[in-house]
């Protein structure tokens, strides 16, 4: 078994005296295989046998020469099975909390430092055992993800001992809290360009959460290849998520306006989204977004009331490629408008699917639907027969919009079979049901409204193909726009 260091459970050790011909009593030494560490547990002056390898450590750390046998004064942290906060928490914290649970940011509090987390410790445990925090919401066993945010059992173990412990701060150093990205830095250095929201946008004290549109004159200077788009809030405590488009269309539109399922255009580009603790999405290097002179930013932000009205004037920061883009990410997109849940129907399908015509490589996968909304499942049907996955929810949750990005791409040959279906609760037992009384509820794009999408996100892996792919989508959104007159057959 390795042995670190710090894996000696031991708060403070005491050498009485050492002598060759002692005899040694049963340790109190137990192993914890789960953890792979060593425990000591109990507070007592006793006789100890350490196995080699912790000989050989304490050698190491000079605590005694050349005796297996001691006698030792143990005092230990009582039955905190060693866990302290300062070499076993905060780490875990630091790593999976504090990036949204720090001051300044959209999560209610700040978990960085021992006094933001001992009172909490128990509702640590919890939130975390119940994978309630931190959100991510694909299914374990499925697909890989990048920025996965869904905890080991070790460090969910870490925690709960720690709590159940008393939460001790330990002896050891307080660890140097992590660096958080503020409101004038910027996450990947310094932006060929910013485009600033004009003026403030005020959110109210109290009141349902907002979904804000705004179109924003990008101002470039010419045509440009985007790599990347920085979504920068100026609050980040009222801002909880945000989505950025292109419009590159002429049509006169509101620079700002209400908007909660879709930003009421069709935009010319996606430009990834921000939520908190996640770094910008960035597009594969030879894959760039092309962006025409005159394009406009369409940003859709939800806002979260704090408490008090919050002023907040986002910024986002464009890098530019030098290089004209040899690929190109197409939104292979999924949707269905034949939705009319019934009240009270806990369990509504809603399915769809699209054959590719030509070979892709899947990058990431975007899904949307409402606060009805339970489970999400895409697959893709390859030629040979084979299932393969490319989305699991069975928790969905509206707040967390997260956009998926594959932990390597995902190869979907010609005449693959891309599924999907959402699974809808309009029961009153569903405590995300905006109706109570439940009521019929039909597509749309509003929050008492319901919507299916999924959207993959696809680069051809011959980009001469792209037209046949192009037309084959363009195909699939005439039968959506003609709704229930192109019904599938479910
Ligand atoms: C991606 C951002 C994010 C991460 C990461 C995150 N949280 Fe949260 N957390 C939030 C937000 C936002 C809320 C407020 C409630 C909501 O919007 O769901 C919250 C709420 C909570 C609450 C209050 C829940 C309640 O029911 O009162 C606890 C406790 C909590 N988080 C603990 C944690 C712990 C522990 C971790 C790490 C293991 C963590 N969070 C990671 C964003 C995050």
């Amino acid at each position: 078994m390795p042995l670190a260091q710090d894996a000696l459970r031991v708060s403070s050790l005491h050498l009485i005296s050492t002598t060759e011909s002692f005899a040694c009593t049963a340790p109190l030494l137990s192993t914890d295989s789960d953890v792979d560490r060593l425990y000591v547990s109990g507070c007592a002056a006793v006789r100890l046998t350490f196995p080699s390898q912790v000989v050989a450590h304490l050698r190491e750390w000079g605590v005694f020469k050349g005796k297996a046998c001691v006698a030792l004064a143990l005092c230990f942290a009582a039955n905190s099975d060693g866990q302290t906060f300062n070499r076993d928490v905060a780490p875990v914290l630091h790593a999976r909390c504090a990036g949204c649970h720090h001051d300044g940011e959209v999560a209610p509090f700040p978990l960085v430092t021992f006094a933001d987390a001992r009172s909490k410790a128990k509702l640590i445990a919890t939130v975390t055992r119940a994978r309630q925090m931190p959100p991510w919401q694909p299914e374990p066993g499925f697909v890989h993800f990048q920025n996965d945010r869904r905890m080991s059992e070790k460090e969910i173990k870490i925690l709960e001992r720690w709590a159940a412990a008393g939460a001790p701060e330990g002896s050891a150093p307080a660890p140097k809290p992590p660096v958080f990205p503020t409101a004038d830095s910027w996450q990947l250095g310094k932006p060929d360009l910013v485009v600033d929201l004009p003026e403030p946008f005020t959110v109210p004290a109290e009141g349902a959460d907002v979904y804000q549109c705004f179109v924003v004159p990008m101002n470039l200077p010419a045509d440009k290849f985007v790599r990347t788009a920085e979504f920068r809030p100026s609050n980040r405590r009222v801002v909880h998520h945000a989505l950025m488009f292109t419009d590159a269309s002429r049509i006169v539109r509101r620079p700002s306006y209400s908007c909660f399922g879709t930003i009421g255009l069709l935009p010319t580009q996606g430009l990834g989204g921000w939520s908190p603790g996640n770094a910008p999405i960035q597009m594969p290097l030879d894959a760039a977004i092309p962006v025409a002179q005159g394009s406009r930013l369409v940003a859709q932000v939800h806002y979260h009331p704090t408490g008090k009205e919050e002023h907040e004037r986002w910024s986002v920061g464009l890098y530019f490629s030098d290089r004209a883009p040899t690929r190109r990410v197409v939104d292979v997109g999924l949707a269905s408008r034949i939705i009319d849940i019934p009240a009270g129907d806990a369990h509504y399908v809603v399915k769809q699917q699209f054959t590719i015509p030509i070979a892709v490589d899947a990058i990431g996968i975007i899904p949307h639907a409402h606060l009805l909304c339970r489970e999400m499942r895409g697959w893709a049907i390859l030629p040979n027969g084979r299932k393969q996955w490319l989305l699991n929810i069975r928790n969905w949750d509206f707040n967390w919009q997260d956009q998926f990005r594959y932990q390597t791409p995902i190869r979907l040959p010609a005449d693959t079979t891309i599924q999907m279906e959402f699974v809808y609760d309009n029961s009153a037992a569903n405590p995300r049901n905006p109706h109570s009384p439940p009521q019929r509820v039909v597509a749309g794009p509003g929050i008492e409204d319901e919507m299916a999408g999924l959207h993959v996100q696809s680069i051809p892996v011959h980009m001469e193909e792209l037209p046949e792919l192009g037309k084959a989508l363009w195909g699939a959104v005439m039968r959506s726009v003609g709704g229930s007159f192109y019904r599938l057959p479910q």
